[in-house]
């Protein structure tokens, strides 16, 4: 199969390795790589076609966070027909789509063409909150970033962040306060808004934010099992965020996400399509934790034509009208509190894009009833959260949320450093 490779360096910069295994993959697909942002050294054994090397026996320079190997593939000599034929709306070239994607079928898969056939993109309009004289846009469902993001925000507005400073544990504490109540309702209520009722306006409501708000303790944690029943919880996969800002001021803020690395492992032949795992996203069964530790329930069950609950949060911020940051990030259950802790850091902290985005951070899902704080963090800060009654892991890092700003000055972006091959570029 003759291919084309695009590599795009994002992700959380964590040890999930892709190793040689996919270079041979390239390699027998005829590659072509674009993209000076992967490593040289594997650059050149891609193309040279060195010896494979077994997963997991690969020494780490040979390997590729799957972030940096978000590999598009497509059979060169059909691309342009069949996108002429999508553009067209040819439903023929559909069905065919569809049937060469079903073939997943011979790997053990359940899915038929007529899945693909019923399948409807849906353009949904964004979840629109404020904090602080900010306007915020971010992600609708069928995922819970945005609600979530705005219930956090929403719940932060009344506490002095600012004043209290970054990284202090006051305000750490209460950021984390907030997390477990978002991740909480989260597991509660959200699912896939085309099939149950879902209550959004109440969870972004700044009403319903001023009750949590009320019931925060400054100086002790409250025990996740206060909130809820309870679970347990694992991380791993890889997602991949961009975002951008043009001359005139549209911006982009896309997160795409394969799930796991490589999703499901497998290309529907012939067609360049990477297969997803995002059937993870359901809640298995009511309180079943998925693979980044959130559970759910009834709202977010699995079941025929229903969309998955995600986690991206790609989102823009405004002032007065006029967009001032855009960003988003990879980091499965992390992302919302990833892009929680940008805004903040820009919103309350004052800190330039390149030091909000690079700043350690801190996480709480409510269920492991645990704050993951990167390895990094201050010592007072843990120490502080501690003191509060949370027990605190310190852990790998969070998300990669590459950001733009927009200062009178000119457009300022930051890659995270947490992934590698990231990088922010001005044309
Ligand atoms: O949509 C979601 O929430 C998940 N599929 C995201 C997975 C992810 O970010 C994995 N990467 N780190």
């Amino acid at each position: 199969m003759a291919g084309l490779v695009s590599f795009i360096g994002a992700g959380p910069g964590d040890p999930d390795l892709v190793t040689v295994k996919g270079l041979r993959r390239l390699r027998e697909a005829d590659v072509v790589i674009h993209d000076r942002l992967v490593p040289t050294a594997l650059l050149d054994e891609v193309r040279s076609g060195a010896e494979v090397i077994d997963v997991g026996k690969a020494p780490r320079r040979h390997c590729l966070g799957q972030s940096e190997i978000n590999w598009l593939l497509v059979d060169r000599a059909r691309r342009p027909r069949h996108i002429a034929r999508l553009k067209g709306g040819d439903p023929a070239i559909f069905g065919r789509l569809a049937e060469e994607i079903a073939a997943v079928r011979a790997a053990g898969g359940s899915m038929t063409a007529d899945d693909l056939r019923h399948y409807r993109a849906v353009v949904r309009r964004p979840m629109r909150g404020t904090y602080r004289g900010y306007a915020i846009a971010s992600m609708p469902l069928s995922s819970s970033g945005g609600v979530h993001l705005i219930e956090m925000l929403n719940i932060l507005e009344g506490f002095p962040l600012g004043r209290l400073g970054a990284g202090t544990p006051e305000a750490t504490h209460m950021m984390v306060e907030a997390m477990k109540f978002a991740y909480a309702d989260r597991a509660d209520y959200l699912g896939d808004s085309a099939r149950a009722k879902l209550p959004i306006a109440r969870l972004v409501s700044k009403t319903y934010a001023a009750t949590l708000r009320a019931s925060i303790d400054p100086n002790h944690a409250r025990p996740a099992r206060e909130i809820h029943p309870n679970s347990t919880a694992i991380v791993g996969g890889n997602t991949t965020h961009f975002s951008v800002v043009d001359r005139f001021g549209n911006a982009v803020a896309n997160t795409y996400s394969l799930n796991f690395n490589y999703g499901l492992g497998l290309v529907a032949d012939g067609t360049g399509i990477v297969l997803n795992n995002e059937l993870d996203d359901f809640a298995a069964k009511p309180g079943a934790p998925n693979a980044f530790g959130l559970v759910g329930g009834k709202a977010n069950a699995p079941g025929p034509g229903k969309r998955p609950l995600s986690s991206m949060t790609p989102t823009m911020v405004f002032k007065d009208g006029r967009l001032m940051l855009v960003t988003g990030a990879p980091g499965g259950s992390r992302i919302i509190t990833t892009v929680l802790q940008v805004i903040l850091n820009v919103v309350d902290f004052h800190m330039n894009i390149a030091q909000a985005v690079a700043a350690p951070r801190v996480h709480h899902q409510w269920l492991p009833d645990e704050v993951v704080a990167e390895n990094g963090s201050a010592a007072e800060t843990i120490s502080g959260l501690v003191a509060r009654g949370h027990k605190v892991r310190t852990g790998p890092t969070s998300g990669s949320a590459h950001s733009i700003v927009v200062t009178p000055q000119g457009l300022t972006g930051a890659a995270d450093a947490r992934a590698r091959g990231a990088e922010a570029d001005g044309y």
